[in-house]
C-alpha cells in the first residue's frame, strides 16, 4: 500500500516511519511512505502558502493553489488510483472500522494541514475525504496523520506477524470482542506482588478460556465503555 503524505512538517514524520510496525512495515514493501513537502508546491515566490482569513479574525489559512497543486502532482507520481484523505478537526471520525476500510485501498494521499485550516474551496477542488481523530484541535493534521497511519498499517495483511495478530483486540469484530474491549491479559509470574493470576487461564481448557475471555471482554466493556455495550450481542445469540 502506498501512502503520500503532502505537509509542511515532513520532518515530523521521520522518527514514526522509522521505528516499530511502521518500519518493519515499510521493510517488508507491505507499505511505502512518501513524504512532500507542500512550500514546493507553491507558486508564489517567497515560498508562501498561508494568507490571511477574508473577513478577519485570527490566524492564516492555507491556500487553495499550494494544496490543489501538490495533491495533483502528487498523485500524477504513481498510476495506483489514491484515495484522498484531509486531516482536519471537522472530519469523519477514524474508528476502527474506517482503518479497516481504509487499509483496504491500494493508496492513500493524506493531507496535512496547519495554521488555521484549510481555504473551503480546496474540499470543493479535490473532493477529499475530511477525517479527525478526535473532538480536540491540534496544532496541525500532521499527529493526525500519524494516527491514522499507525491504526491503518498494522491492518495490512502480513504487517502483523502471528505473535500480535490483530484479531481479538478492541473493537474487533471477532466473536469474543464484539466490538467493544479487550479481555484482560496476563503473563509470568503466576504470582506477583500477592495477585494471581485467573485459575481458568492456566487450565489448558481452550473452550473454557474462550468462554471467560467473551465474559469478561463484556464485563470491561460494560464498565469502562457502556457506550460500546450496545455492539456487544446478547449471550443468547452468541
Ligand atoms: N487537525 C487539527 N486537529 C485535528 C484533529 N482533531 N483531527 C484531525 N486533524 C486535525
Amino acid at each position: 500500500m502506498r501512502f503520500d503524505i503532502i505537509t509542511l512538517f515532513p520532518e515530523m514524520f521521520t522518527g514514526v516511519l522509522a521505528a516499530s510496525i511502521l518500519k518493519r512495515a515499510g521493510e517488508k514493501r507491505l507499505a511505502s511512505y512518501h513524504l512532500h513537502q507542500m512550500r514546493e508546491y507553491t507558486t508564489d515566490p517567497h515560498g508562501k502558502v498561508d494568507d490571511r482569513p477574508y473577513g478577519g479574525g485570527a490566524g492564516m489559512v492555507l491556500m487553495c493553489q499550494p494544496v490543489v497543486d501538490a495533491i495533483k502532482a502528487v498523485e500524477q507520481m504513481d498510476a495506483i488510483p489514491s484515495r484522498r484523505v484531509l486531516l482536519s478537526p471537522r472530519g469523519r471520525r477514524l474508528n476502527q472500522e474506517l482503518a479497516a476500510e481504509l487499509a483496504r485501498e491500494p493508496r492513500l494521499m493524506l493531507v496535512a494541514g496547519h495554521y488555521e485550516g484549510f481555504d473551503e474551496r480546496i474540499g470543493q477542488l479535490v473532493k477529499p475525504d475530511e477525517i479527525s481523530i478526535g473532538d480536540y484541535v491540534l496544532s496541525g493534521g500532521e499527529l493526525a496523520a500519524m494516527v491514522l497511519l499507525d491504526a491503518v498499517v498494522r491492518l495490512i495483511p502480513g504487517v502483523l506477524g502471528d505473535e500480535a495478530s490483530p484479531h481479538s483486540e478492541s473493537f474487533s469484530a471477532d466473536e469474543l470482542v464484539d466490538g467493544g474491549l479487550e479481555y484482560p491479559h496476563y503473563t509470568r509470574p503466576r504470582e506477583y506482588a500477592g495477585l494471581s493470576v485467573p485459575e481458568v487461564l492456566l487450565s489448558g481448557d481452550h473452550a473454557e478460556i474462550a468462554r471467560w475471555r467473551q465474559a469478561m471482554a463484556r464485563e470491561v466493556t460494560g464498565r469502562l465503555r457502556p457506550d460500546l455495550s450496545a455492539g456487544i450481542l446478547s449471550p443468547a445469540t452468541k
